[in-house]
């Protein structure tokens, strides 16, 4: 029988039926539904789907000595089932913000948890004192939009090839208070098609990196990804509420030559020969095209400068309104109305 193990080919080389002959070598042990289903342990909170999509994804890596991180651990329970999961895995990383995460006990030693804000450094470089690669990261940590996509420039170049970057809940996208919503171009969404433009990047046909097309993502947030990791993503896919980046070292990352083969061209007589030659890329125009982020990014300044100013008026009104009640001001009251009895008509001031 084909053991896929002997392979380094990413997951999609393979189809559902492909991968469904191969299940019972790998499912040897209860799928992902049936560990969620059957566990007693600690707390773990996960949607149905992702159970389903997990299941999916994961069987080929099941029996490897994968090195697993998940950042959001809140009970524990995820890790738990991960462990269960994952029997030959070297590695399972948890990472969590609240520091009473810190308490939980594992009886499984392959268990380790760091504690601290994931999209900082400071815990990026704890985590990776403990295993400096990982084969599957997950983040299921606040689902803000800042917040996973600095996680992500941080963590995934220590991502191996092959290996798959999760994102959790990424509906929270769609939310103003996730730092989101459905036309936000600083969204996490957001963020990750600019990841799938990445993945057709040989066909852009006009003069920009991979990096450049992150560049005002990178300047508002402060990140950065050079251009050779991102010469490493091989597919982003979207389901409901996750986001799927999959690692492949670049060569894998390239349409490849073209293959054309059998004798008989009844229909189509003449076969196009482009992409035959690759350097027969046509050359693109960006003429008269805006990136729509630059608006977003004005809008944003725009919106920064209101708020400055209206907290300018309001510590002025403050000002004018300690001055009406002040006591100095009411005595001079008889004053201001003496003045203003003494105008001429239509020139009266308060
Ligand atoms: C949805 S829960 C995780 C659930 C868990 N993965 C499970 O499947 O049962 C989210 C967790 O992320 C943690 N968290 C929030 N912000 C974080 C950050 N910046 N870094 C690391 N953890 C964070 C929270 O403390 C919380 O425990």
């Amino acid at each position: 029988m084909l053991n896929v193990a002997e392979f380094d080919l990413p997951y999609s080389f393979f189809s559902d039926a492909i991968s469904a002959s191969l299940a019972p070598q790998y499912n040897m042990e209860k799928s992902l539904e049936d560990l969620y289903a059957k566990h007693r342990g600690k707390k773990a909170d996960k949607w149905q789907s992702y159970l389903r999509v997990y299941d999916k994804l994961l069987h080929i890596y099941r029996n490897r000595n994968i090195d697993l991180l998940e950042i959001g651990i809140q009970n524990g329970g995820s890790l738990e089932i991960w462990s269960q999961f994952f029997r030959s895995a070297e590695h399972l990383i948890g990472c969590d913000i609240n520091p009473d995460c810190g308490t939980l006990h594992f009886e499984d030693e392959r268990i380790d948890v760091v504690i601290g804000d994931a999209s900082k450094k400071c815990t990026q470089e704890a985590i990776l004192s403990k295993c400096d690669k990982f084969d599957i990261i997950i983040d299921d940590g606040s689902h803000t939009s800042a917040d996973i996509i600095v996680t992500f420039s941080g963590l995934f170049p220590h991502l191996r090839d092959g290996g798959l970057y999760i994102v959790e809940d990424i509906h929270c996208s769609y939310w103003t208070e996730f730092g989101g919503g459905l036309y936000n171009q600083l969204s996490a969404i957001s963020f990750m098609k600019r990841l799938s433009d990445i993945v057709n990047f040989e066909h852009w046909g006009v003069n920009l990196t991979r990096r450049d097309l992150l560049e005002p993502l990178k300047n508002f947030y402060r990140f950065d990804l050079d251009e050779s990791d991102l010469g490493h993503i091989y597919s982003v896919d979207f389901t409901n509420s996750m986001v799927v980046i999959q690692k492949e070292s670049s060569e894998y990352n390239t349409l490849g030559k073209r293959i054309i083969t059998g004798k008989n061209a009844d229909v189509a007589h003449q076969i196009n020969t482009y992409g035959e030659d690759q350097s027969e890329l046509i050359p693109q125009t960006l003429e008269g095209l805006v990136d729509p982020i630059n608006y977003a990014l004005e809008l944003e300044e725009r919106k920064a400068k209101i708020d400055s100013l209206s907290q300018h008026l309001r510590a002025k009104d403050e000002i004018i309104q300690h001055l009406l009640n002040s006591t100095s001001w009411k005595v001079t009251r008889p004053l201001r109305a003496l003045k203003n009895f003494l105008q001429p008509p239509g020139t009266s001031q308060q």
